[in-house]
């Protein structure tokens, strides 16, 4: 019989408070896992029997490494990283704030790189393996208009899939992406910045026009890419690595 069983696994979540990576986190709580959360979010959450929270800021490297530490110290093992926090700024390319830039290639791609490499090192040094998922976008194999620093850096999410796939192969650490489309989440919100001002979108219109893009007619909620998360962490992907699966109903091919 198929199910997914990761009973006695230990994997990390970052950004896993809120939108795809809570329902990451549920999916792989769901299957047996025991989940530690990362994310820097002022929303109170309590650390539980299998569920562990440490307060990180992904794209500081003192904060990585210690919450690194505590989670192998709780659980004593490390098996699953989900490398999903992120952020999105809008603006017109040339337009685009230094700011907003530095904001959005350090959560969105140094915060991959450094929970990466503080995981992968914990990883070999265990011997058994391990199953890296980064949480990237189709903005990571298209362009999109007022998406420039965004689309940069999920573009360098799937490099660096493929990168760490190739080096930590030789350790049986699968390293995958998932690519999703538009998911209803926060990031999906109705007030978007555009050339430094808070501008209101009419969020039925945003519907209408969202649902028309996709092939399979709707948007996807958060547990469509929890789905091909917890596939990716199971063994049913052991002979899959440096992929990116696209979450999209469709809209990215
Ligand atoms: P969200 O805004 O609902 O949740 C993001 C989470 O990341 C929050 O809990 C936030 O506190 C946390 N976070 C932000 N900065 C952080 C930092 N420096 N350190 C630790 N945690 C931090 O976003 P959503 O929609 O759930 O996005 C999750 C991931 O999926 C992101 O990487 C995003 O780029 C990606 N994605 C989202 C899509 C969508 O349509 N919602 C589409 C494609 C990709």
């Amino acid at each position: 019989m198929y199910t997914i069983d990761l009973t006695g696994k230990v994997a990390i979540v970052t950004g896993g408070a809120n939108g795809i990576g809570k329902a990451i986190v549920k999916a792989l709580l769901d299957c047996g896992a025991k989940v530690a959360i990362a994310d820097k979010t002022d929303i109170p959450i309590n650390s539980q029997d299998k569920v562990l929270y440490i307060s990180t800021d992904v794209s500081k490297k003192e904060q990585v490494d210690k919450m690194v530490k505590q989670v192998t110290a709780h659980f004593g093992r490390l098996d699953i990283l989900v490398n999903n926090a992120g952020i999105s700024t809008m603006d017109y390319f040339i337009d685009i704030k230094e700011n907003d830039w530095d904001k959005t290639m350090d959560v969105n791609a140094k915060g991959v790189y450094l929970c990466t490499q503080a995981i992968a090192n914990v990883l070999k040094q265990q011997g058994e393996g391990g199953k890296i998922i980064n949480i990237s976008s189709q903005a990571g194999k298209n362009g999109y208009q007022l998406m420039g620093s965004y689309v940069a850096s999920k573009h360098a999410v799937l490099g660096m899939t493929k990168v760490a796939a190739l080096e930590l192969a030789k350790d049986k650490i699968n390293v995958n992406a998932v690519c999703p489309g538009i998911i209803e989440t926060d990031m999906k919100r109705t007030e978007r910045t555009i050339g430094g001002e808070l501008r209101k979108v009419n969020a039925e219109a945003i519907e209408l026009e969202d649902n028309a893009q996709v092939p399979l007619g709707r948007t996807g909620v958060p547990q469509d890419v929890a789905n091909a998360v917890v596939f990716l962490a199971s063994t049913y992907s052991d002979y899959m690595t440096g992929q990116g699966m696209n979450v999209t109903g469709g809209m990215t091919m």
